[in-house]
């Protein structure tokens, strides 16, 4: 593997401080951090002063391979992952078929290894009837429940089922709490209105808590490791700054910290997701619980369907939006309007979500850990474009928002994935192992 050498960057410590200097990367880790390192590399990144962050870990994206090739694939996926400044990700089962066995696993895997330029987990998906699988698939970095029905088949909306998976086992659960009962009643209830901003309040606020409620329970219950998904509400915020014991986790997407339902006369489809956008109180009170630690971490996910697909009037049009090439340098603009700091967003997208799932050397620019970098442009504003985006559905909700904080290089295990807008050939991401 080539020695490469970064020179003259503003390189971002774990503390948020930082150190202007060199950092020389050989067989995939960081060797050195000095001032100046004048031994020869195989290639050298002139850094110019920009700002060197650790590669971002985004623990929720759909890569929709095998199944939904048109949308995304796992090659497509982490390229634009490696333009966000994203260096490892972790996938969701409702692929279809869906990820429910060691069997679907090993496929996924061999099928990352193949295409993947930047490091890959995936999850293990539940079903009412599959427990035998989830606890012993490896690698996964965790178990997906679908608490209420989302894209795809995936739902295991039964108490006792849900019970039972929470009772047996010990690795890590993570839920899609939203209270199935609770969206198919008001989904009758609302059935006349087929305009999309609907689709916040059948899948309420109640909804959401409801269903993150009982999980709490049971992770309670059964001193089980729980991480919520995707938090959306007031609510579970609430919640959790009351009552979170050690071994549960959480985090915030990016569309629920930065779009509300104001957005539906806009973007109409384009922000229908689940949990749904919200109100902009429930904006402020993601941030206060980032910020307080209520919650504990930033995904995004990413969700690709094609422009065609969102188009189809409600309810037909799929829920999801693509976010894995935007999420850096939207939290990276955050940063630099005050809303949060670069300790902060380390913590967040990087070595919080790298403890949160036992991912080791990941996450810090520290000698001896994995050269997982990115090189971002923090002075200079551009817009989103559709256009541009690597996502194969290319678009995103934010296209026209001016952001700060695009990556220039991404790095992946010593290997320069990302050079100035295009891809690298031959740069092949590693699977992730989770302790
Ligand atoms: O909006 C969503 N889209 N939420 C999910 O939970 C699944 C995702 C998808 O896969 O499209």
């Amino acid at each position: 593997m080539p020695k490469i050498l970064i020179r003259n960057a503003r390189i971002a410590r774990p503390d948020g401080s930082i150190f202007e200097g060199d950092l020389l990367c050989q067989d995939g880790v960081i060797e050195r951090i000095a001032p100046q390192i004048g031994s020869a590399a195989d290639e050298t990144i002139e850094a110019d002063g920009n700002l060197l962050l650790p590669g971002v870990i985004d623990p929720q994206v759909h890569f929709r391979e095998p199944g939904k090739e048109y949308k995304e694939d796992l090659g497509s996926g982490s390229r634009a992952a490696v333009k966000g400044g994203v260096t490892s990700f972790l996938e969701m089962p409702n692929t279809d078929p869906p990820t429910t066995s060691q069997a679907a696993l090993d496929d996924k895997l061999r099928r990352a290894a193949e295409k993947c330029v930047s490091n890959y987990g995936f999850f293990i998906g539940a079903t009412p009837d599959n427990l035998d699988q989830l606890n012993r698939a490896n690698p996964a970095c965790g178990i997906k429940i679908f608490m209420g029905a989302s894209t795809g088949s995936l739902l295991v909306d039964k108490a006792e089922d849900l019970e039972r998976i929470f009772a047996n086992g010990s690795r890590l659960i993570a839920v899609h709490a939203e209270d199935e009962a609770r969206i198919r009643e008001r989904r009758e209830r609302f059935k006349g209105r087929g305009d999309v901003a609907v689709h916040s309040e059948i899948r309420d606020n109640e909804c959401a808590l409801r269903a993150t409620q009982l999980a709490l329970e049971l992770s309670k219950k059964y001193r089980r490791r729980l991480h919520i998904l995707h938090l959306s509400t007031h609510e579970e915020v609430e919640l959790l700054r009351r009552d979170k014991p050690a071994w549960v986790t959480a985090e915030v997407i990016p569309n629920h910290l930065l779009l509300n339902v104001n957005d539906y006369a806009r973007l109409g489809a384009l922000v229908q997701m689940n949990p749904p956008i919200r109100r902009p109180e429930d904006n402020a009170s993601l941030w206060a619980g980032l910020r307080d630690g209520a919650i504990d971490f930033i995904a995004t996910d990413h969700a690709p369907h094609t422009l065609e697909e969102k188009r189809k009037p409600y309810p037909q049009s799929p829920a999801g939006m693509p976010g894995v090439e935007t999420s850096l340098p939207l939290m990276l603009t955050e940063m630099k309007a005050g809303r949060c700091t670069l300790a902060e967003i380390q913590k967040w997208m990087c070595h919080g979500p790298a403890a949160a799932y036992g991912i080791r050397n990941k996450g810090k620019i520290l000698e001896g850990w994995d050269a997982d970098l990115t090189l971002v442009d923090i002075e200079h504003a551009r817009p989103v474009r559709n256009e541009e985006m690597f996502t194969k559905v290319r678009w995103s909700p934010f296209d026209g928002r001016n952001l700060a904080g695009w990556p220039i290089y991404t790095i992946v295990g010593g290997q320069v994935a990302f050079d100035r807008g295009k891809i690298r050939d031959g740069v092949h991401g590693r699977p992730l192992t989770f302790s």
